[in-house]
């Protein structure tokens, strides 16, 4: 069976590594990065001629844009099989308005918000939420789209940055999960629950960015929790939406149980790769039958030691960075036994070289969460490239928070 995988990051590798594992699957990436080349081959070109072209069974989409762009709608209409949702379902995603009004008519809950057109309802809505307060960009934004205001000053700045309409929401407090389910327009299986570590810094310190690690661990949501979520957030979702694809709500759980802090209409990065890394089960009989709608009666085993995932940038990210730096150790470093995952990476000069702003996802598993963390910093200790940045405290609960 010929799986085709849409994407070139970190996330579309994890996935690659996965399926690869799977008996009888030839894995194909596009357009793909060196790390999935490794797991398969790599085609360029449009998706859907990539799919044609390689005779693929079942294509998987990694990233927003092309399903906000319709690549769902594109591949159903030829009568090909694809996990992800249709363009009208990715505007959970691709509309952070769209989402907020979707969520208050189902009764899902999620933050108070207000919706403004300009800087100047901004302000109005300002007095009525106090500080701190959250201001999110309306349209996709890379994770770049959400300030959270302190002050009037900082709101201010926000402003300056924020452009178009913006949702000015209530600050929530409590623990955040990456909470995904896999969907079949009814029916919906969880995964196991995530945390992301989304600021810079160290100690949830800085700006945020796409994630800068991440990891899976029983202990993150107790099964009664994990029920409470499927039946408050994913179910009423899935039924309201006909959603297909992964589905991605994260949450505060907050001291009134669960509230939707966005959706996205996909799996996380970096979040899947502690997942694909924790993952027993083979996880092509569940991303068929979601694709054909026979998701009922599917389940997915989890290994009971949790896994990390480290996040090593470019200097400067999640601002302006250079590429093209040499990146030594990713051997070394699997050899130590983590899984090197690769992002921002291409094959140039004749070497591995920095491509984009998150370069590589260090990743590894181990009987408890100190020694899943403990072997993933075993690896990135090998791994070298000029301006190279990471977080030191990934697995860490409630850094900070
Ligand atoms: P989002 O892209 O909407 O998930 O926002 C990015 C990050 O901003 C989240 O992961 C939270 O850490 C933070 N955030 C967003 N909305 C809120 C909120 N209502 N209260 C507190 N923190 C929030
Ligand atoms: N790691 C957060 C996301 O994928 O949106």
């Amino acid at each position: 069976m010929k799986i085709l995988v849409i994407g070139s990051g970190g996330r579309e590798h994890a996935l690659c590594w996965k399926l690869a594992q799977s008996p009888g699957v030839e894995v194909y990436a596009c357009p793909g990065n060196p790390g999935m080349a490794r797991e398969g081959t790599c085609v360029p070109g449009e998706p859907l001629d990539a799919a044609l072209r390689v005779g693929a069974d079942l294509t998987v989409v990694g990233p927003e844009v092309p399903l906000v762009a319709g690549v769902v709608d594109a591949f159903r209409a030829r009568g090909l099989r694809i996990v992800g949702p249709n363009a009208e379902a990715a505007r959970l995603e691709g509309s952070k308005i769209f989402a907020k009004d979707f969520l208050m008519q189902s009764g899902i809950p999620t933050a108070a918000y207000a919706v403004v057109e300009d800087a100047s309802q901004a302000r109005m809505a300002l007095g009525r939420f106090g500080f701190p307060v959250v201001l999110k960009a309306d349209g996709l934004a890379a994770g770049k789209g959400v300030v959270v205001a302190h002050n009037a000053a900082e709101a201010e700045a926000a402003l300056g940055t924020l452009k178009g309409r913006l949702v000015i929401e209530e600050f929530l407090t409590g623990e955040e999960v990456s909470f995904i389910a896999l969907c079949d327009g009814r029916d919906a299986l969880p995964l196991a629950a995530t945390q992301d570590h989304k600021t810079v810094f160290d100690g949830d310190r800085g700006p945020n960015t796409g994630g800068m690690g991440a990891y899976c661990d029983a202990g993150i949501l107790s099964e009664s929790d994990t029920r409470m979520v499927m039946d408050r957030v994913i179910y009423p979702t899935v039924e309201a939406m006909k959603f297909s694809g992964f589905l991605y709500a994260g949450l505060m759980m907050t001291a009134d149980g669960p509230k939707v802090l966005e959706f996205n209409v996909r799996l996380g990065d970096p979040e899947t790769q502690p997942l694909m890394h924790r993952m027993e089960s083979d996880f092509v009989p569940a991303l068929m039958a979601a694709s054909e709608g026979k998701l009922a009666g599917q389940k997915l085993a989890w290994r009971a030691g949790p896994s990390v995932c480290v996040v090593m940038a470019s200097a400067g990210y999640p601002g302006a960075y250079e590429t093209g730096k040499e990146i030594r150790g990713v051997q070394m470093a699997e050899a130590k036994g983590a899984t090197v995952f690769q992002a921002g990476t291409r094959t140039a000069h004749g070497r591995l070289e920095t491509s984009g702003g998150r370069v590589l996802g260090v990743t590894a598993s181990g009987a408890d969460l100190p020694a899943a963390i403990a072997a993933a910093y075993e690896g990135v200790k090998h791994i070298e490239f000029e301006g190279m940045h990471y977080r030191r405290d990934i697995g860490g609960r409630g850094m900070g928070r």
